[in-house]
Order: C-alpha cells, then sequence, then structure tokens
C-alpha cells in the first residue's frame, strides 16, 4: 500500500474543551491512484491533508507513504493548497523553482527541471509573467508545477479549484486527468464539491461522505 492511514485520531485543544475532528481514519492508497474525497465544509479535509502532508502532527494513529512513517514535511509529498498560495513578487518560473531553491539544487538544474514541469502544465510562455498577471486557473497550474518540480511521489490537493468559475473548472478536471494519464503520479485529492467527483466510481469511505476513484 503506497500511502497508509491508520486508526488516525485528530483533536484540537480549544477554549471550549477538546474538539475531535478526524475520529478513527483508515485510508488506503494505491500508487498511481486518483483518489478524490468529498467532505462538507469544517469536516477536516485541510487538517486530514496538513497530516499527511507532515505540517501537523496526529494526535494517535499514523500514516505511511511507501512504508515509512510520516513526521514532517518531505519532497515525497506535493501539496497545492486551497487557497493561491504563489508569491506575487516572484515570477511564475522563480514561483516554480522556489522549493529546489530552498533543497540547495544549482540554479542550471532548477531552470531546466521548472521548465519542464512548466511544459506540462502548459505555462511556458508565462514563465517570466508574475502571478496577478496569470488568471486563477493559471494560477492554481503554477502551484501545481510548483508541487511537481521535486518529483513528488504523491500530489495532494486541497479544494485546488474552489475559487475557480465552473468552466475553468471542467477545464482543469481534464487537465488534471491528463496529467495524471502522462505522469502516472498518485493524486489524493480533497474537496466539498460533489459535482467535482466526476468520472466517477464511487465506494464508501467512513471519513467523507463519497470516495470517488477515476479510471485511467
Ligand atoms: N489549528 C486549529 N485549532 C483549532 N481548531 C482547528 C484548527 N484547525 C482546524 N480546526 C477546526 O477543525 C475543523 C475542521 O477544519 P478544516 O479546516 O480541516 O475543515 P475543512 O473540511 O478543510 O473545511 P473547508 O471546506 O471549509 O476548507 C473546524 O471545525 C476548524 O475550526
Ligand atoms: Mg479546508
Amino acid at each position: 500500500m503506497f500511502l497508509k492511514i491508520t486508526n488516525l485520531n485528530k483533536n484540537f485543544e480549544t477554549k471550549a474543551g477538546s474538539l475531535a475532528v478526524l475520529k478513527d481514519i483508515n485510508i488506503d492508497i494505491e500508487q498511481g491512484e486518483f483518489i478524490c474525497a468529498v467532505g462538507a465544509s469544517g469536516s477536516g479535509k485541510s487538517t486530514l491533508l496538513r497530516q499527511i502532508a507532515g505540517l501537523d502532527r496526529p494526535t494517535s494513529g499514523d500514516v505511511k507513504i511507501d512504508g515509512k512513517r510520516v513526521t514532517g514535511p518531505g519532497p515525497d509529498r506535493g501539496m497545492v493548497f486551497q487557497h493561491y498560495t504563489l508569491y506575487p513578487w516572484m515570477t511564475v518560473q522563480e514561483n516554480a523553482e522556489f522549493g529546489l531553491k530552498m533543497q540547495g539544487v544549482p540554479k542550471k538544474e532548477r531552470r531546466e527541471q521548472s521548465s519542464y514541469y512548466l511544459s506540462v502544465v502548459g505555462l511556458t510562455d508565462f514563465s517570466k509573467a508574475l502571478p496577478s498577471e496569470l488568471s486563477g486557473g493559471m494560477k492554481q497550474r503554477a502551484a501545481i508545477a510548483r508541487a511537481l518540480v521535486s518529483e513528488p511521489k504523491i500530489l495532494l490537493m486541497d479544494e485546488p479549484f474552489g475559487a475557480l468559475d465552473i468552466h475553468t473548472k471542467e477545464a482543469m478536471h481534464s487537465f488534471m486527468l491528463d496529467l495524471w494519464k502522462r505522469t502516472g503520479i498518485t493524486i489524493f485529492m480533497i474537496t466539498h464539491d460533489v459535482e467535482e467527483a466526476v468520472f466517477c466510481q464511487i465506494a464508501s469511505m467512513p471519513w467523507a461522505h463519497v470516495r470517488v476513484q477515476f479510471a485511467r
């Protein structure tokens, strides 16, 4: 099993007392799967992704990627966030290669790698543009390139298209399916929008309302 979440619980200690957000979550995702989970607003979707990304620690239970327990963030997991998170003062290419720069990858190499992933998401002509010059869909494609540039084993997506209009959203769904087919990457995408969970085969998932598995 590629992503294995076992008996995961997450409580937040608040002034009003302990808030149990994730209760006994068990999820298995095979390598190369594209899984979409749907949950209502406030059901703990972002909280779950943060545990997988290693940005937060579970109260109990564990998350394993490729048999290895997650104890913090790592380049094996790429994350696309719910809200636009590109740095506004950096060009699209600088944004895309920022993670590699932090990892100490030499400039020539990170230029090559970011150029490749910008071409994968169709933004080669906008590599020198600033995020403010991009449409919402293009901003999220740039964020996807930034997540892919470290060549993660799994792409975690937290309602990445929530802010887009319906036509752009549909275009991004086709784009994601195409990207997944071309790269073979494992994708775990989370949304509150059942409409978003299209192309699907639905199975029950105790945590969320629906578990949707895309057919390659
Ligand atoms: N750091 C925190 N401290 C206390 N409570 C928190 C914290 N983070 C999240 N919560 C609470 O946990 C619950 C789930 O939050 P979360 O952001 O995971 O929901 P979500 O499913 O992503 O919602 P949305 O669809 O609105 O993005 C909410 O009730 C929220 O108030
Ligand atoms: Mg959220």
